[in-house]
């Protein structure tokens, strides 16, 4: 008798399948000639396929920074990823080479920025740059790519995309020529878009265009998507999970309803306040008191003390861990309760 080719006993349930991207302790800095910048100090998220990830802060709290850490675009020197993993489909991106890494960032996540006009190249046609994709990383003949290329400009609803491919960047209007960066990036069918301030540029009517383009892909494709924005507004449309960035840290994160109702850390009840509503028309819009900390000095305990209308003693030296605050649910808040059962 023989074990050799016998079946491999299988669970009666598949496992669930893992996070698509899982970014577990990162920590960034810039070292500078006058210091150490702090921008990213222990940021974990994850994100599953289909699923969006919005996350928030100010201006400086290390959203941006932590993306290209994820992407592999970090601006180094002076930037150097000091800890932490960034495990894509399991394997940790950190520890591949640049070639490797390059071609992760290809065809497996793209990103969209927020400045379209100095992402895309000046000189060469929109038909080509899309083309292009399809030349080196398919590598297809220049004829069927430009066929290709005017398939995705249409798929992104550009009108005359036919007569239009060989037109140049600037020939196209703001919201016209984000779409084509959205092109751009779902043009390999990556699994993850990591869209930092992708409608920030635009007006509001064509802000809205563009999210909506932007979700339907997303829905269709089932790619994971991280949307980095200041606007609480645009999230509550099409967000699934919020995790809100202060001085380099999550400081809280959970579904993206549940934040609104009732948020657990006093730095996002601040942001939330601050949106402008329709029937507070003509009051004085709120403003969270001070600004983000100097990264090189980031203040002791909550690095959120100083601005904070709730800081007690502890909060000036007691640094607050990430606190469960439901399945789902966390704050970095000595006093989450009491925010959380705030009326
Ligand atoms: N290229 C760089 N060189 C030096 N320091 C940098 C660089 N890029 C970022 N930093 C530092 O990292 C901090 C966080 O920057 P980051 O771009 O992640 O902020 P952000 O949250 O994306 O802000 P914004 O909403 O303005 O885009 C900055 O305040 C700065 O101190
Ligand atoms: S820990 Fe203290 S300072 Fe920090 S957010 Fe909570 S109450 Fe405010
Ligand atoms: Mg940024």
């Amino acid at each position: 008798m023989t074990l050799v080719n016998e079946p491999i006993p299988q669970p009666a349930t598949p496992a669930p399948a893992g996070p698509l991207l899982d970014v577990r302790d990162l920590h960034v800095e810039f070292r500078m000639r006058d210091g150490v910048a702090h921008a990213v100090n222990g940021v974990s998220y994850s994100v599953r396929a289909g699923e969006t990830l919005a996350v928030l802060g100010e201006s400086g709290s290390g959203k941006s920074v932590t993306a290209q850490a994820i992407m592999g675009i970090l601006d180094s020197p002076p930037g150097y990823v000091t800890g932490g993993q960034v495990l894509f489909q399991g394997r940790d991106l950190l520890t591949l080479g640049r070639e490797e890494r390059r071609k992760v960032r290809g065809a497996h996540m793209a990103m969209i920025f927020q400045d379209a006009l100095s992402a895309l190249n000046p000189v060469v046609s929109v038909g080509a740059q899309l083309g292009e994709m399809y030349e080196v990383h398919r590598g297809m003949s220049r004829r069927s790519a430009r066929k290709k290329a005017v398939e995705l400009m249409e798929r992104v609803r550009i009108p005359a995309a036919r007569t239009r491919v060989g037109d140049y960047p600037h020939q196209f209007s703001g919201g016209m020529r984000q779409r084509i960066m959205i092109a751009m990036a779902m043009a390999l069918e990556p699994d993850l878009i990591i869209a930092d301030e992708p409608t920030t540029a635009l007006d509001v009517t064509v802000q809205a265009q563009v999210m909506e383009l932007l979700a339907e892909l997303q829905h269709e494709l089932n790619m994971g998507l991280i949307l980095i924005t200041h606007d609480l507004g645009v999230v509550a449309d099409v967000a699934d999970t919020i995790a809100v960035m202060y001085a380099g840290r999550i400081v809280e994160t959970a579904p993206v309803h549940e934040i609104y109702r009732a948020p657990a850390h006093p730095y996002t009840r601040g942001l939330l306040d601050s949106i402008p509503r329709v029937d507070q028309k003509g009051q004085e819009l709120y403003a969270i008191k001070g600004l983000p900390p100097n990264l090189m000095h980031i203040p002791s305990g909550c690095p959120f003390h100083p601005r904070c209308p709730r800081a007690r003693d502890i909060c000036r030296k007691d640094h607050p861990p990430l606190y469960d605050v439901a399945p789902g649910r966390a704050s970095a808040c000595h006093f989450w309760e009491e925010t959380l059962n705030d009326e």
